[in-house]
């Protein structure tokens, strides 16, 4: 018999005879947890989206055989709070689709392994959950898929390619939601999805061989607008209730995908359903973004700070955020000073990670009335301490949009109270192109 079982046997006889205090311990002995009756539920809550065949995690984890092969790094990883991965950090804005668990969960996975694993009765196990290979929003008006597969060596570092996809729709229309589907989940990391008017990116498209454009950071041009994005995990979301935006005549959508390589050879044909509304929008969602550009970071500094703050032109609701930034950023705060001298934390980033970009929506939207001051500090770390600094020795990094640049941006997505004040946002941004640059909406 292992130890710990050992120990909960002695503990189960003297809880018979024993005091209060003993008998909870007791109590947690005699229930020691299995796989199928407390284990399982977790994974297949919280794991199995991304850890199961085909899709973007390394190995599945739909069984009691492949969570047992892993067990002691799942008891690390979701220990470290690693798995799931989900860098906001809790109390600092309450986000839809928070991948997190809690400590009682982390907790059960440890005393599992430390158990010695055991199986448990087969009854006890829940169903795995079942992953719809439609559109989850049911029929799409629109679906846009690569027109050729694109393939991926077998190895080297992450890529960014941009797809072209015309959209021939005969007339203006309102996007209500978007729903990206990755056409080879073990190679596609994230997706962003950018709207081009100008033809800029079909040139792009032309000057390089190949299906698409290899593009780090943006997507090479100054986007006329944003469809939002995908990360591995995320849900097909609409836009809140009377939001949609607005997709022009002959406008191509760019879809800037992030490939991993996986040690062989892939392709990807990746596609994306749009769903209209013939109602013109009676809430506008709007871009508000925060950054800067002067960013020039000695090599060796391991604490260099960018500051930004606007004040919010008129009522609006935040919706949901976006931070930005690239390898050596470590951590990102963002905070909203009502005028009434109330303080609102929107989000916290501890450790940043560039593979895990999210858009965060809140679960009820903000108010920020007129006058609100939004902040946002970010802090970068370029010495050799700072494990994925991507040079050794560090070297001296600047802004720019190619990997080894770094960036500070803050996107949020608010919708204004009242329509009229659209201009006044419209404003805001136009006066703050010189600091965010063609940061665009994502
Ligand atoms: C959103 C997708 C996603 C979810 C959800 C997710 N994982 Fe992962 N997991 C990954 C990816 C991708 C990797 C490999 C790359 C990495 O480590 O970031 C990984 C790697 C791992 C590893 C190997 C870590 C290492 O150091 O090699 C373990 C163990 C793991 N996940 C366990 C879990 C557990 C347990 C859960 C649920 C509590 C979970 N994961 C949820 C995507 C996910």
């Amino acid at each position: 018999m292992n130890p710990l079982a050992a120990v909960s046997r002695i503990l189960l006889v003297a809880a018979l005879a024993c005091p209060a205090w003993l008998q909870a311990s007791a109590a947690e002995g005699a229930t020691a947890p299995t796989f199928t009756h407390d284990v399982a539920p977790i994974l297949f809550a919280n794991c199995t989206i991304c850890h199961r065949p085909g899709e973007v995690a390394p190995f599945p984890l739909t069984s009691f055989a492949e969570a047992r092969r892993k067990g002691e790094m799942i008891a690390r990883v979701t220990g470290e709070r690693q798995m799931p991965p989900w860098k906001a950090e809790p109390g600092h804005g309450d986000f839809l689709d928070a991948r997190r668990l809690d400590d009682g969960q982390i907790a059960t996975l440890k005393n599992w392994v430390m158990g010695g694993m055991p199986e448990g009765a087969a009854a006890d196990l829940p169903e795995l959950p079942k992953f719809p290979d439609g559109w989850r929003l049911g029929k799409p008006d629109l679906v846009l898929t690569m027109p050729e597969p694109y393939e991926l060596r077998a190895e080297g570092r992450d890529l960014y390619r941009c797809f072209v996809l015309r959209t021939e729709v005969p007339a203006d229309t309102y996007v209500r939601a978007v729903e990206f589907k990755p056409g080879n989940p073990k190679i596609v990391h994230h997706a962003i999805l950018y709207l081009d008017s100008s033809g800029a990116a079909r040139r792009l498209d032309e000057k390089d061989p190949g299906p698409g454009y290899t593009h780090f950071g943006g997507p090479g041009f100054l986007p006329s607008g944003g469809l939002g994005g995908w990360a591995p995990g995320a849900g097909a979301r609409p836009l809140p209730e009377g939001a949609a935006k607005p997709l022009r005549k002959g406008v191509d959508v760019v879809m800037q995908i992030h490939y991993h390589t996986s040690g062989k050879a892939e392709h990807d044909q990746s596609s994306l359903a749009l769903y209209f509304t013939k109602e013109k929008p009676t809430r506008i969602m709007m871009p508000l973004t925060l950054g800067s550009r002067a960013i020039d970071i000695a090599p060796g500094d391991r604490d260099f700070v960018i500051k930004d703050e606007l004040v919010v032109p008129a009522d609006v609701s935040l919706v949901g955020l976006t931070p930005h930034a690239h390898l050596i950023a470590k951590e990102m705060k963002a905070l909203a000073r009502l005028p009434d001298g109330t303080s609102i934390d929107l989000i916290w980033i501890k450790d940043w990670d560039f593979n895990w970009q999210e858009q965060y929506r809140y679960v009820k939207p903000i108010a920020l009335p007129k006058g609100t001051r939004v902040s946002m500090v970010y802090h970068y770390d370029n010495s050799a301490d700072n494990p994925r600094n991507p040079h050794t020795p560090p070297q001296r990094v600047t802004f720019g949009e190619q990997t080894e640049n770094e960036m500070a941006l803050l996107f949020m997505n608010v919708i204004p109270d009242r329509r009229i004040d659209a201009l006044a946002l419209l404003q805001t941004m136009a006066s703050r192109r010189h600091i965010v640059g063609a940061g665009v909406e994502p």
